[in-house]
């Protein structure tokens, strides 16, 4: 939370005001115009807070300085340090966001779409610093090294402004433009921004992998629209013609406006290069890495794929310059190496599993060798983009065998491409310096132009120097894996399922909108729902057997912890994921409905909660396997003693606010409500990015509750029971209400402020129980004593420790009717509710009546039993 309350830097003098404050957001209506622009001279460093920071479902990070809202929309661009993945290096972004319309706060979902970024091939590290100076913009990594800068040196620029267009300027004192974001696109166009003559947007190499500037890009010249492979010479794969092409003016650039993308000339003529389906909402579109040019909406919750604006004139995939990668032939869907010629293989897959990588040469080419040199004849394939190659008389209407010379006299051909209407002595003739995908064509000869063409194509490959054939690798042509078909179902597979989500997102939402309203509270993460449903698609744990987990956990060799009631074992599934193991021990206790119970809690899904991933329930062996947590459990990283591994206080309250999540769905949002029982720091579990998520939930209900046990049992663990439950004598007699939770979840916020545990053996023994410290403290006003100081940001923060206490203290009252619900202790942790003023320290007291012995109508029928075990 309050990360979110940290204000865009320039703000820096308040930002450790917003630290800690929880600073009350409903009625800070938030001015874009504010946020968005920013005056000489502003520096923003890379870091967790001042600015706002924000990890999105889909791993990406974005740290944001700069906001505006989309007019009359639920969008907004943003500007800040970006990462995904692999969040090691950032790149400065503009991207669209989803906003809370109400607040103007960014949410976090859908994940943010990039339009726009600086340093693609020049990512900057933690600590970078983005600045504006009259000189410009500057982007200086850690090591002072100036990664990316604007170029404006002697401009004098003043300010420094986001538009509602998703455009970042740089204005002088007379407010004229000296620089802007749009006249350096990227791979993206926005709705209204244009692209120019000599600009051109540029495909990433991958959209995987940290975006590099490939080769691939769009751009105008005098008379056409152009997308081409950046090679020398380039090679073009489309190309819009206006219709009119003859008689028009120059063209002076291209502009996305809604229904298409248009050109503007210089005269008052002016029309359509593609048509765009109109816009519902806010659309943007993008180069993509493998040569489409797509175009996205924003649609109710998510962002969708609308159109594929090359789809009129590139057909099928295989007319795109890289789907096959170098050398790749193909063919109705599928890749494949040019085959093997009188016994020599001259090709090679870059990867066996994966022909649409493409292909290398045995032996590469060599100019100084060109004597033995040869050209491999693939009959009926040819190349893309020939129907947009300007030929020149030479190679017009010449002969097969003098197209093929001309390619073996130049050293710089690599490939001679050959097309002709019926005879091979008269035909055109391509010779590309850089052979990329090639199309089989078998049987199907190629038409443009109302005239239908053969095509061969010759490869220039090399011999060895001693003319030895070289002996064939493989079989690589019987290789051929319906790869762009297994791609396309899967793409269709993904998106049946993302259908899905977002039906079932977007019902969701509408049961939760009118509580919603209610309860109004701003949070980034009032989105977590959202998240959830987007990260994990709903569905049931799986069943393994035990043998497959003997080999995802190599026979239980590495144990990660252990405890009366089950051990925990590390393992890594087939696809690399790793997760915990958990078997249970004695198992005459567990429930004959283990199975159903396990799906139950499977089909429990929420971002504070650790996923059940599956379980084996074989006579013996009974097993849950959970997502694996790889920063491990809250005890090791606040009983500590050494300063290094002391969390931060942002770090701290957000794995308060992220456990109360978690229980606050376990408590009130799931259909059925679950108790959790056993909360303690040992319970929580955190992510490598210190997300906190709930582990051992609703294992009450695979356990058989044993009778001897009740007294020792109930509740979990000493110290962390409520008063309720201590005092009963009897399961059946306890109040075992959600508020037992609430109760534990008192502790922990205690044990997570003040650094230690609830008994501590190595203090004085009357301060060892923590509680009678707390309440002593208290009295005596001196709370700040208590409160961890092993970091400095800690000892900066003491006073806001001291001041969530008070929310612990609501948690710890001990008439359990006086303690809050899980949503009411959301709303206090975001100080958007009160902490009542009459709370009472003495934490044993009984309460007034003998609810504690009464069945409160709220009570479950859950029985509680032997819950401590490890993680
Ligand atoms: C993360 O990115 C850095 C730099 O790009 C790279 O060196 C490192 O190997 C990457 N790590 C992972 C796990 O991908
Ligand atoms: C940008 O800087 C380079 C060298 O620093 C210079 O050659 C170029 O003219 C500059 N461009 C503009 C638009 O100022
Ligand atoms: C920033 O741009 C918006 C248009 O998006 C404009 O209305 C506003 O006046 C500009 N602000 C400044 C300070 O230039
Ligand atoms: C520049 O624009 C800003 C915001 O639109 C305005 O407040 C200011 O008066 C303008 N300055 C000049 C010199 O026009
Ligand atoms: C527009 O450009 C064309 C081609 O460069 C030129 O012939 C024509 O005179 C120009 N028209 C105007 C109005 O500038
Ligand atoms: C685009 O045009 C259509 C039809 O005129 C209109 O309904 C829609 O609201 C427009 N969209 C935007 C974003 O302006
Ligand atoms: C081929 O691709 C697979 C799957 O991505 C990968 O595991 C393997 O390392 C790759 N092989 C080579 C030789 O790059
Ligand atoms: C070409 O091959 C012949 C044998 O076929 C060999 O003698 C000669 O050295 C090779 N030339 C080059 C440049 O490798
Ligand atoms: C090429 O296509 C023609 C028909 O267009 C067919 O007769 C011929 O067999 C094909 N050649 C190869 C090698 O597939
Ligand atoms: C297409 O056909 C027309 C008329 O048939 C001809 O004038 C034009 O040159 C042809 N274009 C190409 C690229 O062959």
């Amino acid at each position: 939370m309050v990360l979110l309350c940290g204000l865009p830097s320039f703000f820096l003098s308040f930002s450790l005001m917003f630290l800690s404050s929880f600073s009350n957001f409903i009625d800070a209506q938030v001015q874009y115009e504010e946020y968005a622009t920013a005056a000489i001279s502003t520096r923003w460093v890379n870091t967790v807070p001042p600015v706002r920071l924000y990890l999105y479902a889909d791993g990406s990070l974005m740290r944001t300085i700069l906001l505006r809202g989309i007019g009359g929309s639920s969008l907004g661009y943003v500007g800040g340090f970006y990462c995904n993945g692999n969040c090691t290096t950032y790149v400065f972004a503009i991207c669209i966001v989803a906003v809370h319309t109400d607040s103007g706060i960014p949410a976090r979902s859908p994940s943010p779409q990039v339009v726009w970024s600086t340093n693609r091939n020049n990512p900057v590290k933690d600590g970078a610093t983005f600045e504006l100076s009259p000189d410009g913009l500057v982007l200086t990594d850690v090591d002072n090294i100036v990664a990316w800068s604007t170029n404006t040196s002697g401009k004098s620029v003043v300010r420094l402004n986001l538009t509602d267009s998703g455009n970042l300027v740089l204005v002088d004192k007379d407010n004229v433009t000296v620089w802007q974001s749009h006249d350096e696109p990227t791979d993206s166009l926005v709705l209204g921004q244009k692209l120019e003559k000599g600009q051109r947007l540029m495909a990433s190499v991958s959209e995987t992998n940290w975006p590099v500037d490939g080769m691939i890009t769009l751009s105008l010249n005098s008379i056409s629209l152009i997308a081409q492979l950046e090679t020398n010479p380039p090679q073009i794969y489309f190309k819009g013609t206006p219709d009119l092409y003859k008689e028009f003016p120059e063209i002076l650039y291209v502009e996305f406006v809604n229904g298409s993308l248009s050109w503007f000339s210089n005269s008052t003529s002016n029309g359509i290069f593609i048509s765009v389906p109109q816009a519902s909402s806010t659309q943007y579109m993008k180069l993509c890495s493998d040569g489409h040019l797509r175009l996205y909406e924003f649609m109710g919750s998510g962002w969708l794929e609308v159109a594929d604006l090359f789809e009129k004139e590139l057909s099928s995939d295989c007319d795109y310059p890289t789907v096959c990668g170098r050398y790749g032939i193909c063919s109705d869907g599928q890749c494949s190496c040019p085959a093997s010629s009188g016994g020599t293989s001259y090709f090679q897959q870059v990867n066996d599993t994966k022909p649409n990588l493409g292909c290398f040469e045995n032996v590469p080419l060599s100019c100084g060798a060109s004597k033995n040199q040869s050209l491999l004849e693939l009959e009926n394939v040819t190349y893309f983009g020939l129907k947009y190659f300007s030929l020149t008389e030479d190679l017009m209407d010449i002969s097969a065998s003098s197209c093929k010379e001309v390619c073996a006299k130049n050293c710089s051909c690599k490939a001679a491409i050959f097309w002709y209407e019926s005879e091979r002595t008269s035909g055109n003739c391509y010779l590309p310096t850089q052979v990329f995908s090639l199309i089989n064509i078998a049987q199907k000869r190629f038409s443009y132009n109302s005239t239908s063409y053969n095509s061969i194509a010759y490869l220039k490959v090399q011999n060895v120097a001693n003319g030895a054939p070289i002996p064939p690798v493989g079989n690589h042509t019987s290789n051929r894996l319906p790869v762009i078909l297994g791609s396309s179902l899967g793409a269709l597979f993904a998106m049946m399922i993302l259908i899905v989500a977002i039906v079932l997102f977007v019902q969701k939402r509408d049961e939760n909108q009118a509580e919603e309203a209610e309860e109004a509270y701003l949070d980034q993460d009032d989105n977590q729902a959202e998240e959830a449903y987007l990260d994990h698609v709903p569905g049931m744990p799986t069943s393994f057997s035990y043998d497959d987990l003997k080999t995802i956990t190599k026979e239980f060799s590495k144990k990660l912890g252990e405890g009366g009631f089950a051990s925990v074992f590390k393992g890594t599934l087939r696809d690399g994921t790793k997760v915990a193991v958990k078997r249970l021990k004695n198992l005459g206790q567990v429930k004959k409905s283990f199975q159903a119970e396990v799906e139950t809690i499977g089909s429990l899904h929420h971002m504070n909660l650790v996923t059940l991933v599956g379980f084996c329930d074989e006579k013996s062996h009974k097993l849950l396997i959970y997502e694996y947590m790889s920063n491990g459990s809250l005890d090791e990283w606040i009983f500590h003693r050494s300063s290094e591994r002391a969390l931060d206080w942002q770090q701290r309250k957000k794995i308060i606010l992220d456990i109360a999540k978690g229980l606050k769905y376990l408590h009130e949002d799931c259909r059925k409500k679950i108790l959790h029982l056993d909360i303690k720091p040992q319970n929580i579990l955190l992510d490598g990015n210190f997300n906190a998520k709930v582990a051992d939930f609703g294992l009450s209900k695979l356990i058989d509750k044993d009778q001897s046990q009740i007294n020792t049992t109930v509740g979990g663990t000493p110290g962390y029971m409520a008063l309720e439950l201590r005092s009963a004598a009897t399961v059946a007699t306890a109040a075992i209400t959600v508020k037992v939770d609430v109760y534990s979840f008192g502790v922990v916020i205690l044990e997570i402020l003040c650094g230690r545990k609830i008994f501590d053996r190595s203090v004085d023994e009357e301060d060892m129980y923590l509680l009678s410290l707390f309440k002593k403290k208290a009295e005596e006003e001196r709370l700040l004593d208590i409160v961890d100081k092993s970091n400095k940001d800690m000892q900066l923060n003491g006073p806001h420790a001291v001041n969530m206490m008070r929310i612990a203290a609501w948690c710890l009252q001990g008439d359990y009717k006086k303690r809050p619900p899980m949503s009411k202790v959301i709303m206090a942790l975001e100080g958007i509710e009160e902490v009542p003023e009459d709370l009472d320290y003495d934490f044993s007291a009984r309460p007034s009546s003998s609810g504690a012995m009464r069945l409160d109508p709220t009570t479950t029928t859950i029985q509680p039993s032997i819950l401590s075990g490890p993680r």
